[in-house]
């Protein structure tokens, strides 16, 4: 029996092989390296400056100083990394989202609309995202609110020194109990996850913190020089909320409150919302804008002791995704990552027009998007008994291989955007980023009869001749029953859309019946962390792309972080000896400095994530970023997505328009946020 089906598959499945080459792309810009000490440093400066209205509001007594709203060595941008140099007060940065904010509670959990609105709102301990154009030898976590730290020598310890005196934007001091407020009552708190759904494990098992002293807090770690945790501390992980407002909410303070209650206490039409970034929320009108004014309280200044940010006002239109670049290239705003290949070809003629507003440039292909299956076979998501066949088959090798070969990956690319723009994506690490290798990478080349082959061999026929297969008669709850899976797609991206489209009418040509369950973003979101999806396609995290940032990621290594894999209703993850075998190669990229150890860790992982189909590779491409022209400080081949996304990598802060091109687009000139909760911002 076995020698024959073993010639028969031999005939139709192809051999694996590995993924051909990406096509050239000229116009790709790279950045001009420099030492991560060079961006920027902390330093009490001989005087301080800010825009004359704010100035004039000093005067009146409105404001204390500069100097006493500043901490005693603001962080200091330095004039040689800047493109430009020291710039000029005035205009506004507009952007475009395609989301919705559901509150100002991020690290509760919930949105804030995406798009820079929350990584303008929300500074985190260290910084990585401007690491793009930083030199690989010195690779390393920027500061930023924890302005520096220290070992312990067998390396179990790590102190943080928090910048000193900085303040909130209403004033309030910044310091070591809003770091311990998140720490405790967020993430060791198993009721709540911050939106970006960071958990204690994404700082290593059994990691602790504590504080010291006002500006001092220590971690304990349980492996030695666990250095990769840094990353963690980053962008969307590690960013604190205001614990003078939060606290009095949370049910552990506040008896009267629900966890629903703490999460919702900040709707979107809570205007002033206290932030460590450099603007805050002033006005609000539903699918219309938010706009933000300045923050006060900045604790960030350049080399002449200018406060920052330059631009007093920052705009967020609430439209679509797609209406971001059509805006963007229009020159109704600013700034947009053109990451819908379907928008490309548009953006790009207009872009070559000698007068186009707006510039569009490209980085290396770090957009990419996966099929994701539930692997998960203990309950987690409640499925019932067809879901849970489902996962039964999501768990065989087989099956998952027959997908692989089912999809033709070159029309799928192809559908969204014709040139050499998209590349075919096995899954796995991203082509043309540091730690790939193709002869690592396992390719189950497009081969519709060697899908059905597979499907055959995993027990799944076409029994009653409706074209579909079924499940084989002595399933549980299904025997018999055509096979049906959901595949969940964000309805906020057309791209999202196109793909879901592609795998539903190419899974239909060898016989697998899937209805698109096509959803909002936040809906998506809350499905997907509660486990209530067969399949789900999804554009892939930054761990793939840059490896060193949310490495955790890369594997099921706890109970919380994969998003295909999950604990089920016994608190268990019933891994996959494959899935073990790539969290142990993940803890032990994480657990090791060795560069060369760290290489080949990488390439085992490569094999077993692309050979197993941990996720389902679709496509990958390099988005661009477009931008108005009049901006400066803009630093070459910012990529849309490495370490994070453009909005952090760009330093907006430090971007300014020069005096002669500058624009009256101010919607609430000369005023700054008022009181937390009051109703809009306040001026002379
Ligand atoms: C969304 C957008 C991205 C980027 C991020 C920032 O996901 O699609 O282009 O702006 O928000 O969080």
């Amino acid at each position: 029996m076995c020698g024959v089906c073993t010639s028969a598959l031999a005939q139709t499945v192809p051999a694996p092989t590995t993924p051909p080459d990406p096509p050239r792309f000229d116009a790709q810009a790279f950045p001009n390296f420099l030492g991560a000490k060079d961006l920027y440093d902390y330093e009490a400066l001989p005087e301080y400056h800010e825009p004359d209205f704010v100035a004039a509001m000093v005067a009146k007594g409105e404001l204390p100083p500069v100097k006493d709203r500043l901490p005693n060595e603001p962080l200091v941008f330095k004039t040689a990394a800047m493109p430009d140099g020291i710039g000029v007060y005035g205009d506004v940065m507009r952007h475009v989202v395609g989301a919705r904010p559901e509150g100002w509670n991020f690290q509760a959990g919930q949105s804030q609309g995406w798009g820079g609105i929350d990584i303008g709102m929300f500074e985190c301990l260290t910084r990585t995202g401007p690491l793009f154009q930083v030199r690989a030898e010195e690779l390393e976590p920027l500061p930023n609110l924890a302005q520096s730290w220290e070992w312990s020598d067998d390396g179990l310890q790590l102190t943080m020194h928090l910048i000193e005196g900085a303040k909130w934007s209403d004033g309030a001091p910044f310091n070591a109990d809003d770091v311990m407020f998140y720490w405790e009552d967020n993430i060791l708190d198993p009721n709540l996850t911050p939106v970006t759904g960071t958990t204690q494990e994404t700082f290593g098992a059994g990691t602790t913190l504590e504080k010291v002293d006002d500006n001092t807090v220590l971690w304990t770690f349980k492996t030695p020089f666990p250095k990769q945790v840094l990353y963690q501390m980053a962008y969307g992980d590690f960013c604190p909320g205001p614990a003078h407002l939060l606290k009095p909410e949370h049910p552990k303070y506040n008896p009267d409150n629900t966890y629903e209650d703490f999460k919702n206490a900040f709707p979107p039409e809570y205007m002033n919302y206290p932030v460590m970034g450099a603007w805050v929320p002033v006005e609000y009108r539903p699918d219309d804008i938010i706009v933000m004014r300045r923050n006060p309280y900045y604790w960030k200044v350049d080399e002449a002791g200018n406060q920052l940010p330059y631009f007093s006002e920052i705009h967020y239109k609430l439209s679509t995704w797609a209406d971001r670049d059509v805006q963007a290239i229009a020159g109704t705003a600013d700034i947009s990552n053109l990451e819908q290949p379907e928008n490309f070809v548009e953006v790009l003629k207009r872009a070559a027009e000698p007068d186009a507003p707006a510039t569009v440039t490209f980085g290396a292909r770090t957009i990419g998007y996966s099929l994701y299956p539930n692997l998960s076979a203990n309950g987690w998501g409640q499925p019932d008994d067809r879901a849970q066949a489902v996962r039964e088959l999501n768990r065989n090798i087989d099956f998952r291989k027959a997908i692989s070969y089912g999809l033709n990956r070159e029309a799928i690319g192809d559908s969204l955007v014709k040139g050499p723009f998209t590349a075919i994506y096995p899954g796995g690490l991203y082509a043309g980023t540091t730690y790939y290798d193709a002869a690592s990478t396992v390719y189950y080349p497009y081969s519709a009869e060697g899908a059905k082959t597979l499907l055959e061999q995993a027990g799944l026929i076409d029994t009653d001749g409706n074209g579909f297969v079924n499940f084989p008669a002595d399933a549980e709850g299904v025997g018999g029953q055509d096979v049906q899976i959901t595949l969940l797609a964000n309805t906020d991206f057309a791209t999202d859309r196109s793909l879901a489209d592609a795998v539903i009418a190419q899974m239909e040509q060898i016989g697998i019946k899937i209805i698109g369950r096509y959803m909002a973003d936040n809906q998506l979101q809350a499905a997907r962390n509660a486990g209530d999806f067969d399949w789900v396609i999804n554009r892939n995290g930054s761990s793939l792309v840059s490896v060193v940032q949310n490495t955790a990621e890369l594997a099921p290594t706890g109970p919380r972080v994969a998003l295909q894999h999950r604990v089920g209703t016994d608190d268990e993850l019933d891994l996959l000896p494959f899935e073990q075998e790539l969290a142990d190669v993940v803890d032990g990229f994480i657990a090791t400095n060795d560069p060369i150890e760290r290489i080949a860790l990488m390439k085992t992982y490569q094999q077993l994530y692309t050979e197993n189909l941990y996720a389902i590779g679709l496509t990958q491409y390099s988005g661009g970023h477009i931008l108005n022209k009049r901006f400066s400080n803009v630093a070459a081949g910012l990529p849309i997505f490495l370490f994070n996304w453009d909005v952090d990598s760009i330093f907006r802060e430090r971007m300014y328009v020069a005096a002669d091109k500058q624009q009256d687009y101010e919607l609430f000139p000369d005023t700054l946020p008022g009181a937390p909760g009051s109703d809009g911002p306040v001026g002379l």
